[in-house]
């Protein structure tokens, strides 16, 4: 089998390291791919919105199978574009991808279908949505409807603040028209837990859960980021509320999606928060989590291409599913002063691994015969052990052996989840 896989952060590391284990698997491209993917697969130069360059490049390899992992593109329709070229995708065609491509879209969807999740109205006139900003209680969450890089929902704890979100997203539009349209939303409390599923559009099979720590520094202060770390299993996500979750929210958006005649196929990722009212839906994506895929993947027993082509053949059974019963911690090392302003270009120094240990690389590029480093989030350092306390402590040891020039680490991921298990 050659396959094709789009994306090039770590979670597509991870993906591809993933896909390898199947004995079957002879090549991967992956467009556009990094320079610590370049050690476990073919990297092409071509972007994963590059939907003629894409499509170009499978007309002439013909791949047997590709994987599309990121949101722009499979929102995009990159998933429609090869399979009407007859490559096999995993990954939502583009009707479906609207889940996450409009919060709007799948508010309505779960207010139709009675998912939990918090309460909304959804405003396309800037005015309107101030009248009614007016009358709210605080904090309240304003939300762009369109992808937006993540930083599309702001917590607001005024009115003034509110004033000023509607001016950056409507007025002056700083997410281009995903802000077109707004959603103000109920402020929810309680844990959050990451749940990535695999879905053939009828029957629904959950990851092992996790969580991420979106914030900056330690103790969840500072900026929201892309995922500075995360740990699986969630200790927040018991059986028990496994259980409400699937009856509830997962099996509901599946069958709601199918009957509207948009059949969801691929990884549908649930960030649900866990509230004193129940688990409640806070958003869905169309996609592996990144850096959740990190920490989900190494725990999969399972052959994670044969349950790919279940999901996109129709024949996914919940039994193909298997993970292990351990821990996985991911630590993200990052580049000093990441999301915002950093330098690039420091050589890495990547240690030797431990069976249990994997570096997935984010940003970073060969120069010269070198991987240097070429982003904010430069890679995860992941570990797997029997509990969570030594995962952490190993991906830690692990975090600690990277070397390169202003490398920034939060000190405390997992505490959060230790405490919990107390
Ligand atoms: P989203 O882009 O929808 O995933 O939101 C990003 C983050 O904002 C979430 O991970 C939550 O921490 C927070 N958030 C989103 N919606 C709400 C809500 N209704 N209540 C409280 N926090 C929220
Ligand atoms: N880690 C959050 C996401 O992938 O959306």
């Amino acid at each position: 089998m050659n396959l094709l896989v789009i994306g090039g952060g770590g979670r597509e590391h991870a993906v591809v390291k993933a896909l390898k284990k199947n004995g079957t698997v002879e090549k991967i491209w992956c467009l556009p791919g990094n320079g610590g993917i370049a050690q476990d697969a073919e990297c092409v130069p071509i972007k994963a919105t590059d939907l003629e360059g894409i499509a170009a490049f499978a007309k002439e390899h013909r791949p047997d199978f590709a994987v599309v992992t990121p949101d722009d593109p499979l929102c995009m329709g990159l998933v429609d574009r090869l399979e009407a070229l007859g490559v096999p995708c995993f990954g939502p065609r583009k009707d479906a991808a609207v889940l996450e491509g409009s919060k709007v879209f799948s508010k309505q969807l779960m207010e139709k279908y009675g998912i939990p999740t918090a309460q909304a109205r959804v405003f396309s006139d800037p005015q309107e949505a101030l009248s009614y900003l007016k009358t709210c209680d605080y904090p309240t969450v304003i939300k762009a409807d369109g992808l937006a890089l993540g930083k599309g929902a702001l917590i607001v704890g005024s009115f003034s603040e509110a004033e000023e979100a509607v001016e950056n997203m409507m007025v002056k539009k700083i997410f281009g028209e995903s802000g077109a349209r707004v959603l103000v939303e109920e402020f929810l409390s309680g844990p959050e837990v990451s749940v990535l599923s695999f879905t053939d559009g009828e029957t629904v099979v959950p990851m092992v859960s996790s969580m991420d720590h979106k914030r900056a520094k330690d103790g969840d202060e500072g900026l929201n980021t892309g995922g500075m770390g995360t740990v699986a299993p969630n200790p927040y996500y018991t059986p028990e509320i496994a259980d409400v979750c699937m009856n509830t929210i997962f099996l509901p958006t599946v069958r709601a999606m199918k009957q509207e005649g948009r059949t969801f196929r691929g990884c549908l990722y649930f960030g649900l928060m866990l509230t004193p009212k129940g688990p409640k839906v806070i958003e869905y994506n169309c996609r592996f989590g990144d850096p959740e895929t990190q920490v989900v993947l190494p725990l999969l027993e399972s052959d994670l291409l044969t349950v790919m082509q279940a999901c996109r053949d129709g024949s996914l059974r919940a039994d193909m599913v298997r993970f292990s019963a351990g821990a996985a911690c991911c630590v993200v090392v990052a580049s000093e002063g990441y999301p915002q302003k950093y330098e690039t270009g420091f050589e890495i120094s990547l240690p030797e691994t431990q069976p249990w240990e994997e570096i997935y690389v984010a940003g970073a590029k060969r120069s010269e015969g070198k991987l240097v480093t070429a982003g904010g989030r430069v890679l995860g350092a992941v570990a797997t052990a029997d509990g969570l306390k030594e995962a952490v402590g190993r991906a830690y040891a692990l975090a600690e052996r990277v070397r390169f020039q202003n490398a920034y680490m939060r000190k405390d991921i997992g505490q959060r989840a230790l405490s919990a298990l107390k």
